[in-house]
């Protein structure tokens, strides 16, 4: 389904709400909630929220457990512009969760032990009985993570090469695409595809045509946000500019 507001405002509010009800149904099931969770700027005021309720309605995150989509490799989770920094400039530092139910993939692995680190995230996220939410933002090449074109629908996570158009819009952050990594770690399509539920928001109108694309066009490996339209508990949260080129 698609979910088409006025205001992102209201969409954040209604995304917060399901993550909050899942948080205490796992405290009442006594297992841990496990979340996906996105960086960029899409998911920063979802962000906001969910410090908001931790803050002022008690929301806890001590029983969830999060696997973060992605990171830039190689870089130092001590950069600026890494994820790592990100996660927890924007989240992980105002909320109760433990630091070791956090997962992030690793920007410093070495390049021969990268593979073996991508295959240890996808085992510890089964070992958690797989994601129950996974929270998704979309880039204009119609990449999920960085699963960027010629993602395969059943790929793992594993080490990926960045699209140009990808850098050049991460090329404002890093001062200049030549300082964007030239690869990702990532988790994959089959990753995402796997988590019981998804959630994918996107704001404005420069992602409009992707989203036209990945919404209504034929599932296909040059634009892999198509791929979701075969998942059984996906929905799309868009403001109206997102929205605007929907038929
Ligand atoms: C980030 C990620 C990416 C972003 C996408 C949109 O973890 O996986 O797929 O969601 O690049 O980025 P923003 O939200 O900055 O437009």
């Amino acid at each position: 389904p698609v979910v088409i507001r006025d205001q992102a405002q209201e969409i954040i509010a209604s995304i917060a709400e399901e993550i909050g009800q899942a948080v205490k149904q796992s405290e009442t099931a006594d297992k841990p909630l496990v979340l996906g969770l996105a960086t960029g700027s899409t998911p920063v005021p979802l962000y906001r929220e969910l410090i908001r309720r931790h803050r002022e309605e008690g929301l806890s995150f001590k029983n969830v457990v999060t696997f973060n989509l992605d990171e830039y490799y190689p870089l130092s989770p001590d950069h600026p512009e890494s994820y790592h920094r990100f996660m927890r400039d924007q989240l992980f530092d105002h909320i109760d969760i433990p630091k070791d139910q956090i997962n992030i993939p690793s920007g410093t692995a070495k390049r021969e032990e990268v593979h073996e680190a991508c295959r240890a995230y996808e085992e510890k996220i089964a070992s958690y009985g797989g994601l129950d939410i996974q929270i998704l933002g979309i880039g204009r090449t119609g990449h999920i993570g960085f699963n960027e074109p010629g993602s395969g629908p059943r790929s793992k996570t594993r080490l990926v090469t960045l699209d140009r158009l990808t850098k050049v819009d991460a090329a404002r952050d890093f001062h200049g695409e030549h300082n964007v990594p030239r690869y990702a770690v990532t988790m994959g399509v089959g990753t995402i595809m796997a988590a019981k539920r998804v959630i994918l928001m996107a704001w404005g109108r420069s992602k409009a045509t992707v989203l036209r694309d990945a919404i209504e066009a034929e599932p296909v490996e040059s634009l892999p946000a198509s791929f979701l339209q075969a998942h059984d508990n996906v929905c799309f949260f868009l403001d109206q500019a997102a929205a605007s080129e929907l038929t």
